[in-house]
């Protein structure tokens, strides 16, 4: 299959997604986010795959989601188009998907980290959720997921005042699962993926479901108001200008409304 946006491959039993947009920096765009969730979609069903790997570059696993695409949205466009139902898909995928993150993972690139089972750090990533400074939230279960995995103390200052995640420190807080040199990190992800993928696949399929269960049980009607939210502050003249902003190399002037 030959995509637009995203490479495929395998490794042993590996399956392999790469982000492959480099001049906006792997934003998600509407193309980027159907080839990524097909793709899973046709490994998950691939008897040779036992686990998939998502992966951007070294320079960037992905800079979220793409805000030319939506700068100018309503919020009645953005709940018609329903952008963010997409990843509903992507959270029902069997197999366990493991992201190799290096660079810039940020805001809806940092949410899909997030919806990955485990996180390989290069030493240069960096996560954060930057949709402040759009005047919106993050849409896509981040303000949710972030709380649950870092506390409500850094997941706070991340969401509302765009503080940035040193690999060591989403270590340290327990949002990634280790940290590698950027030489290896993609490596120790295949390896890792390989590795559970030679195990008894029933066994795997049910710790994945179930520790996600711990995990995700109350936190889909979060993410449901989280994703209203999103959608609703597309009516608001801040997002315009701060999205706005961001595509005219400027600093925005907020009104708060
Ligand atoms: C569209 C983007 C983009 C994005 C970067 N680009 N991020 N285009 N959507 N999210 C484009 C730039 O406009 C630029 O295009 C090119 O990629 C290179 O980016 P630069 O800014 O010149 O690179 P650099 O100076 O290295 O800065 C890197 C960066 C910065 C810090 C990552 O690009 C940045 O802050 N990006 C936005 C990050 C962000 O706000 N993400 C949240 C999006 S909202 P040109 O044409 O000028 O070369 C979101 C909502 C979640 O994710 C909803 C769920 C999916």
């Amino acid at each position: 299959m030959s995509y637009s946006f995203i490479l495929t491959e395998k490794h042993g039993k590996a399956g392999l997604i790469r982000f492959n947009r480099p001049d906006a920096l792997n934003a998600f765009n509407r193309g980027l986010m159907a080839e990524l969730v097909q793709a899973l979609e046709d490994f998950d069903k691939d008897d040779s795959v036992g686990a998939m790997v998502i992966t951007g570059s070294d320079r960037v696993f992905a800079a979220g989601a793409d805000i030319k695409e939506m700068a100018s949205a309503s919020a009645i466009d953005m709940m018609l188009e329903d952008k963010l139902g997409i990843w509903d898909r992507l959270r029902r995928i069997k197999k366990p998907l493991i992201a190799a993150v290096s660079g810039w993972c940020l805001g809806g690139g940092n949410e899909v980290a997030m919806m990955c089972d485990m996180i390989i750090a290069s030493e240069t990533a960096k996560f954060g959720q930057p949709e402040i400074n759009l005047g919106v939230i993050p849409g896509s279960g981040g303000t949710q997921r972030l709380a649950k995995a870092v506390g409500k103390a850094i997941a706070m200052e991340m969401v509302i005042n765009n503080r940035t995640l040193s690999a060591e420190e989403a270590y340290r807080f327990s949002l990634v699962n280790r940290v590698v040199p950027v030489e290896v990190y993609l490596d120790e992800a295949l390896k890792l993926a390989n590795e559970i993928a030679a195990r008894a696949p029933l066994a795997v399929r049910s710790g994945k479901e179930m520790v996600n269960q711990a995990f995700e049980t109350f936190l889909e009607e979060g993410a449901a108001d989280e994703r209203r939210a999103f959608y609703f502050l597309f009516s608001s003249e801040d997002q315009k200008e701060g999205m706005r902003a961001f595509i005219e190399k400027r600093d925005p002037e907020w009104k708060g409304r």
